[in-house]
């Protein structure tokens, strides 16, 4: 099935990028996967990440000092290394079903790709550059016109992305279920990391984005970067937000699990029901940003009903008492990368959309249409620095202190489902996987 999505999907992109190609007056692109980057002083390589560019034409998992040559009209070309090397295990030659559509060149040292390469007056170099290219003869690196169109088209993923991201949630949904069932055993966050990795088959390296797994009030921080060794003496909560790849596609996805069966399990509850009513609005022609305001008033709503604020509605969005409690966007582009490109992109020439007023964090504000790939990830927290500062505020005659205080050894609630954009109902590619996965 992928074979036959892939060969559609390659069609697409080579029709994008000869698009791209023609705007830009070039005529060819050279997309390096990337080198080996060293550490300060050390002969250790930091962990190797594929550029994105390449990964969108090759599911290869480590394609390090590689190339792809396109040119429109010719036969994509490979350039594979794979160097004699007895200190390492050199890389296979690619099998599978993609590799017909290469004409692949073996080179045993990265230098000798450059022999591969004619015209480079009009080809773009695509990549991390390297010093060692200066003398290769590349006119254009990385240029921002061309870079704008491929990046403005990536939002629309084609139906073979969508599959690999199909997988990439089912992997994600299989870590979930592993990370509760570690939490229930009593597991501390890094035995509860361990357990997601083990059911997703990922290294560390493998992962998306760092994975967020935290106990308690740490789930109040966003982007809590810790995993603690011991298990707290009580637990009250588990947040993880954590996700897996299929061929270099990205899942995200965030549950929240009360210990108990108590208030806060009942704000979780309160919380999916949010945020399946925004992952609805997931339609061809809706502003995203649209449904970033409705999160804040139906968080704001939300908080009311539970009595943490005294505001309800707009009055509790327009003050900015909402962004106490809910202070990062509804979500972004997801695809490639977990935070994709060209989130603010109106045009292929590279014109922009601004943020709504007053919500700095918000990664997204295109209008939604078939094929648009989004995380819709609404949270409450209950965050100290923030809560201190809006003490003294004149939002702190609106809190309610001692609600807030019974809630915040619980940390916080984020529910992060990725969701497509179809001609009709959206796909909820978390839901699904999580229901296929029990
Ligand atoms: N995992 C990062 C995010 O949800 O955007
Ligand atoms: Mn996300
Ligand atoms: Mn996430």
């Amino acid at each position: 099935m992928l074979d036959t999505l892939y060969t559609a999907h390659l069609a697409v992109q080579r029709q994008r990028t000869d698009e791209a190609l023609a705007a830009a007056g070039l005529d060819s692109l050279a997309i390096y996967a990337g080198g080996t980057r060293m550490q300060f002083l050390d002969d250790q390589p930091y962990p190797f990440k594929v550029n994105p560019h390449f990964r969108l034409w090759v599911p290869l998992a480590d394609p390090l000092h590689c190339w792809i040559i396109y040119q429109p009209n010719t036969k994509l070309k490979l350039v594979f290394w794979q160097p004699v090397d007895y200190w390492h295990k050199p890389p296979a030659l690619p099998a599978g079903y993609w590799t017909d559509h290469f004409d692949i060149q073996v080179v045993r040292d990265p230098s000798d790709a450059k022999s591969h390469f004619e015209n480079l007056s009009r080809c773009a170099f695509i990549g991390e550059w390297q010093s060692e290219f200066a003398d290769w003869g590349f006119a254009h690196a990385n240029p921002k016109g061309l870079l704008d169109r491929l990046h403005f088209s990536r939002a629309i993923k084609t139906e073979y992305e969508v599959e690999c991201m199909r997988r990439a949630s089912k992997l994600g949904a299989s870590g979930h279920r592993a990370g509760e069932a570690a939490f229930r055993a009593g597991g501390s966050e890094y035995e509860i990391h361990l357990a997601y990795l083990q059911a997703t088959g990922h290294t560390e390296n493998e992962l998306p984005y760092p994975s967020i797994v935290a106990l308690n009030e740490n789930s109040s921080v966003l982007h809590y970067q810790h995993q603690e060794r011991t298990a707290p003496a009580q637990r009250f909560s588990l947040l993880v937000d954590a996700g897996a790849q299929f061929a270099g596609y990205a899942s995200d996805i965030t549950r929240t699990y009360s210990w108990a069966d108590d208030e806060f399990d009942s704000l979780v509850e309160e919380m999916h029901k949010l945020q399946l009513a925004l992952c609805a609005q997931v339609r061809n022609g809706v502003e995203y940003s649209s449904i970033h305001l409705d999160a804040h008033l139906r968080i704001a709503n939300l908080l009311h009903a539970a009595d943490f604020i005294s505001l309800a509605g707009e009055d509790a969005v327009a003050s900015g008492l909402s962004g106490i409690f809910f202070p990062h966007g509804i979500g972004h582009l997801l695809g490639l990368q977990v935070h994709d490109v060209a989130g603010f992109m109106i045009s292929p020439d590279g014109s922009t959309k601004a943020r709504p007023e007053g919500h700095p964090y918000l990664r997204l504000t295109r209008t939604l249409s078939p094929g648009f790939a989004v995380t819709i990830e609404p949270g409450i927290y209950f965050i100290d620095m923030l809560l201190e500062s809006a003490r003294t505020s004149p939002h702190g005659k609106h809190i309610n202190w001692s609600t807030v205080e019974r809630f915040k050894p619980c940390g916080g609630i984020r529910i992060e489902d990725d969701v497509v954009c179809t001609e009709g109902a959206p796909e909820n590619l978390t839901r699904d996987a999580f229901a296929a996965c029990l």
